[in-house]
């Protein structure tokens, strides 16, 4: 980080408004998991969840806040006292906590959605910062649909909150409906005109339904903004939010016109994005920005030669810069534990000596079948490994009659709280008996949501990743596998979303 720039916060809601995404939920381990990567990564604020929303969200603010050392950690609240007392209970325990209130202030989200008139909807900002400044230094107040509000009606709103004690003001595009410079001009407008504004931190919160999300945060910025709600991958609702990379990347290359610094690491990006990517089951697109498959591969006979000449001819930063290691095609069976524990370093991973002994065996298994072994080969089969231990139930066997002729069937054997179980099924296809011997095996409600097949790295050996999401009443678990047999990849992430299906059934039982 320059010293000389001024530092934006990145304010970090993956597991808050990007788990507001349809299928993206995720689970408290995998919340956990995400919290230490983006501390790891110097991410500033963590909005972790909305804390009244549902005792799992509870559960991991509280979590995420007991163990956070450096980043504060946020929870969202509306603007009633059970919310902002339950988001408070939630975040007491961080070294530095945040209660994030908001209320609409839009006219058509007060008349259809609040059924509140403009002077309930003053009272209630005034009376719902006063109540989380009892509980916390650092509050945060949004007026949502801010760039749908009407001026007048705003900047009262917004002096209201500042004069109950708010400590930053956040303007959101809650319906990702703004131009950059229309954007730009409305937090420039609000700094000049509101009394005390160089009292708070004002923030950016922009959504991507006209794919503008980062240009208008981006301007946001350049207009005076300090903060910057974004989120992983530019998960979020609907087209989503600004993408933390995006934004990362984007101050950090064109400093010489947005001159400002964030604390983040960018190394950590490429890590990340695989990270939420796996734990919610959305792929990134090829040609996404920073850290799509594509985004520094060099396809055109012009653009290779240009940069074997030089990188810089077609590279404005390097792969390098965002935790993508420049060498892809790693080992084969003739590595050895060292070599494949220096890998796994340089991709991000550090396993304790047991999980490191797993990985190897899996890793000379896949060589055995696999010649070339590449870094994204060797990242599929530690999440897989990672995400499968302590499971309930484990894949032990599987074989398949699948081709032209049916009935396709599939005979799985499956441990399941240490006892073997078998089934055998037909189905209308491979896929569907397998899924259905599982079914079988162990008797459940779940329904099949998304069933999603990917390859991990290119050829025909290529190992398979396939993504099963499971509905259980509502309650949607996503499982990812990955495995040279496409029909054992499916196996394995059905049966990992069976995993934490099962789970919180336990949970639920137990409560
Ligand atoms: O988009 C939005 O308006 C929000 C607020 C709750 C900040 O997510
Ligand atoms: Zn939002």
């Amino acid at each position: 980080m320059s010293n000389e720039t001024p530092h934006i916060t990145i304010f970090d809601t993956t597991m808050r408004d990007g788990e507001q995404s349809p299928g993206a939920s995720m689970t408290l381990n995998e919340k956990l998991e995400l919290a230490d990567l983006l501390e790891t990564m110097k991410v500033d604020v963590i909005e972790a969840g909305f804390p009244a929303a549902s005792q799992g969200d509870f559960e991991a603010v509280k979590q995420i806040a007991q163990r956070a050392e450096h980043a504060v950690i946020c929870g969202l609240a509306r603007s009633t006292p059970g919310d902002i007392d339950r988001c408070a209970e939630a975040v007491k325990h961080a070294a530095r906590p945040r209660i994030h209130t908001f209320i609409s202030t839009s006219p058509v989200h007060m008349k259809h959605k609040l059924k509140m008139g403009e002077n309930a909807v003053l009272e209630a900002v005034g009376r719902s910062v006063t109540q989380a400044r009892n509980h916390v230094e650092d509050v945060e107040w949004s007026p949502e649909d801010a760039t749908r509000t009407e001026w007048e009606f705003l900047c009262r709103c917004v002096d209201a909150a500042i004069t109950a004690g708010a400590t930053t003001i956040n303007i959101p595009d809650t319906v990702g409906y703004s131009h950059p410079e229309e954007y730009g001009a409305l937090i420039r407008r609000l700094i000049e005109t509101i009394p005390d504004s160089d009292k708070v931190v004002w923030s950016t919160h922009c959504h991507n339904d006209l794919g503008l999300a980062v240009a208008n945060s981006l301007a946001g910025v350049a207009n005076g903004a300090r903060q910057v709600e974004c989120t992983i991958n530019g998960l979020g609702e609907r087209a989503g939010n600004a993408a933390l990379e995006e934004v990362v990347m984007g101050l950090r290359v064109r400093e010489d016109t947005l001159p400002f610094s964030t604390s983040v690491d960018p190394q950590y990006l490429s890590q990340a994005s695989t990270m939420v990517s796996r734990v919610t089951g959305f792929p990134v697109q090829f040609n996404k920005a920073i850290v799509g498959k594509n985004a520094f591969a060099h396809e055109s006979g012009i653009h290779q030669d240009g940069m074997l000449k030089n990188a810089e001819t077609y590279e404005i930063m390097r792969p390098e810069d965002v935790g993508v290691s420049k060498t892809s095609l790693v080992m084969g069976k003739h590595s050895g534990r060292h070599a494949f524990r220096d890998k796994l370093e340089t991709i991000g991973y550090t396993l304790e000596d047991d999980e490191l002994n797993d990985a190897f065996k899996r890793f000379k298994a896949l060589a055995d079948v696999k010649k070339h072994v590449f870094d994204d080969d060797i990242a599929a089969l530690v999440d897989a490994q990672l995400s499968e231990a302590g499971q309930r139930v484990a894949l032990e066997d599987l074989r398949v009659a699948a081709g032209m002729r049916g009935p396709q069937t599939a005979d799985i054997t499956l441990i399941v709280d240490g006892d073997t179980k078998t089934a055998t099924s037909e189905g209308n296809g491979p896929v569907d008996a397998v899924f259905k011997a599982i079914r079988s095996a162990i008797p459940h409600k779940g329904k099949l949501d998304l069933f999603q097949v990917h390859t991990v790295t290119g050829g025909t050996d290529a190992q398979a990743k396939v993504t099963v999401r499971l509905d259980g009443d509502g309650f949607l678990a996503t499982g990812v596998g990955a495995h040279p047999d496409t029909l054992v990849a499916a196996a394995k992430a059905y049966i990992q979303a069976l995993n934490k299906l099962e789970t919180r059934r336990a949970k639920q039982l137990a409560a």
